[in-house]
């Protein structure tokens, strides 16, 4: 007897998969992974959101975060913002659907991306405890609306369960969400205190007031300035592919072909345009409805064959030396802190920008790297990581710098990458994807940095060296001027003043300086050892 199935008894089986339904079995994949995670990937989302708001609405952002424990294993999270709020009839779909927002469709360099973070806090609070999540909102002129709504996960839809309006008395603008959600509340370094922490590192104009299980921690703002706006820019022909170019030419609202790539691209001329058509053989005119699949083909060939303008990097928003310094300074009270942003370039045809900081001594009892993607800090899978990568590929004893394979010295070492698509390793975005041209710009300013700290270091050495001199002569003054007492019959006081007076004159204040010594590594050769390290 066949026990085969057929085709028609497994068709019965086959039907649609819920995005809902896909990241529900799959919460990994949005970091809700372990207990301890759920509770920072919830802070994290909603935070993220908050700082991306206020910067948008060029608002100083003030951020209040409550997680309360209402029982084993259970938790209430509240996250408050005073960014710009949200329109009453997005509340829903932004909360209650899983891959909506509004930052997914715009090149812009932001925290979100995908619109999947805080819908997926919504997903991970009901699937735990059962709870739906309350949001309140306003814009500040009209009402206060508040929405209680769980997701319907067969149809990826809200449910809402409750919706009520207030009088906005006091003019309050911003968004209020509270979570009931399943998670176990720790400070470890993967914690959502690590995360506030360097958050309020990487955005030192933030204020954020946490209160936590253990009580307030308070991160004050280091500066009143809102970083610049980053701009939005439109994709580089570099990056472009089949299937994106077929689909991009029938969405277009150009006429013709060359006209196409002139508005829909970024930097390309029409001199430029009519090259590629040329060189595809397509006609510059035809309309882009009218290309056909080979052309499309022939089309990109073209383009890699043409020389092409790079795309702007002013749409970036980097941090600057002078405020990660700050921020380094006001949250982990170094001895010593220096930074280093290096110029824009691009990865595939998105703008990037690297930017490194160290600092050292002080507070800092013990080394640690602190890895950031457009300001945020990325707390796991450090070892996927690009940024580790290059930490790790730096010969760290080269500049005077105790090291296995990240230094063994009292630094923290600070990453950030700005970009308008930072390419992730997975959805949950904790790692950079291993380009090679992002680990040889992450190296060359680590170089930089290190060559900076490597100066400050060797003054330091050399005083330590001194001071440890001096005290030898000193306290060996009175045996010495006996001895020559002795043999001059001259007053042992007035020796003994003499060589304190000598010792002082050689090793006194002005050469202590940590400042006197000069590197021992020349620009030139570090310089060229990172291009061999990329190589
Ligand atoms: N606190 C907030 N204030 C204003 N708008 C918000 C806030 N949180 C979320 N949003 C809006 O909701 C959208 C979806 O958020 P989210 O699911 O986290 O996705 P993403 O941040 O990746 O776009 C955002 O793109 C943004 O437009
Ligand atoms: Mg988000």
């Amino acid at each position: 007897m066949n026990n085969h199935k057929t085709a028609e008894e497994l068709a019965k089986q086959h039907r649609e998969i819920s995005i809902s339904q896909f990241f529900e079995k799959n919460r990994h994949l949005l970091g809700y992974d372990n207990k301890i995670k759920a509770l920072l990937t919830i802070v994290k989302e909603a935070v993220d959101n908050a700082l991306d708001a206020t910067e948008d609405a060029r608002i100083l952002p003030e951020i209040y975060v409550k997680i309360e424990e209402l029982s084993r294993e259970k938790y209430k999270i509240i996250i408050k913002d005073n960014g710009p709020g949200i329109v009453k009839k997005q509340v829903s779909k932004i909360f209650g659907k899983l891959l909506y927002g509004s930052k997914f469709h715009r090149l812009k360099q932001s925290r979100g991306q995908q619109g999947i973070g805080i819908s997926g806090c919504v997903l991970y609070s009901q699937l735990t405890t059962g709870e739906p999540t309350e949001i309140v909102s306003s814009t500040g002129e009209g009402k206060v609306h508040k929405y209680i709504l769980k997701i319907d996960v067969d149809r990826n839809e809200p449910k809402i369960i409750s919706e009520e309006t207030f009088d906005n008395y006091d003019k309050w603008h911003g968004v209020q969400i509270t979570f009931i959600a399943e998670g176990i509340y720790r400070e470890h370094k993967q914690s959502v205190l690590e995360y506030l922490k360097e958050t309020a590192i990487s955005n030192p104009h933030a204020h954020i007031i946490f209160d936590s299980p253990h009580g307030r921690i308070e991160f004050h703002r280091g500066t009143d300035k809102l970083p610049p706006e980053p701009k939005e820019i439109k994709p580089h022909l570099y990056g472009v592919e089949v299937g994106i170019l077929e689909r991009m030419l029938q969405e277009t609202r150009a006429r013709a072909l060359a006209s196409f790539f002139v508005t829909e691209f970024s930097r390309v001329g029409k001199q430029t345009a009519e090259e590629i058509c040329n060189k595809a053989g397509v006609d510059p005119k035809i309309s882009p409805r009218k290309v056909e699949h080979h052309q499309v083909v022939e089309l990109i060939e073209a383009i890699k064959e043409t020389k092409l303008t790079r795309p702007p990097t002013d749409c970036l928003s980097p941090l600057g030396e002078e405020l990660i310094i700050n921020g380094l300074k006001k949250e982990l009270n170094p001895e010593w802190a220096a930074a280093v942003s290096r110029s824009p370039t691009v990865y595939r045809g998105w703008p990037f920008q690297i930017e490194v900081g160290i600092a050292y001594g002080g507070s800092i009892t013990e080394p640690k790297l602190m890895r950031f993607a457009n300001r945020v800090p990325l707390l796991y899978q450090q070892g996927d990581c690009a940024i580790t990568k290059a930490v790790t590929g730096i010969d760290w004893k080269r500049y005077g710098i105790h090291a296995t394979q990240l230094p063994d010295e009292p630094v923290v070492i600070f990453v950030h990458m700005a970009s308008v698509w930072v390419p992730f390793t997975s959805e949950s975005k904790e790692a950079i994807a291993n380009y090679p041209i992002i680990i040889k710009e992450i190296k060359l300013a680590l170089q930089d940095c290190a060559r900076k700290l490597s100066i400050y270091l060797s003054g330091i050495r050399k005083a330590q060296r001194i001071a440890e001199k001096k005290m030898i002569y000193e306290r060996y003054a009175p045996d010495t001027a006996y001895a020559l007492c002795e043999l001059t019959n001259e007053k042992k006081e007035e020796i003994e003043k003499m060589i304190l007076k000598l010792v002082e004159m050689r090793w006194g204040e002005t050469e202590a300086g940590p400042q006197t010594e000069q590197p021992e590594i020349q620009e030139k050769e570090a310089e060229n050892n990172g291009n061999r390290e990329e190589a």
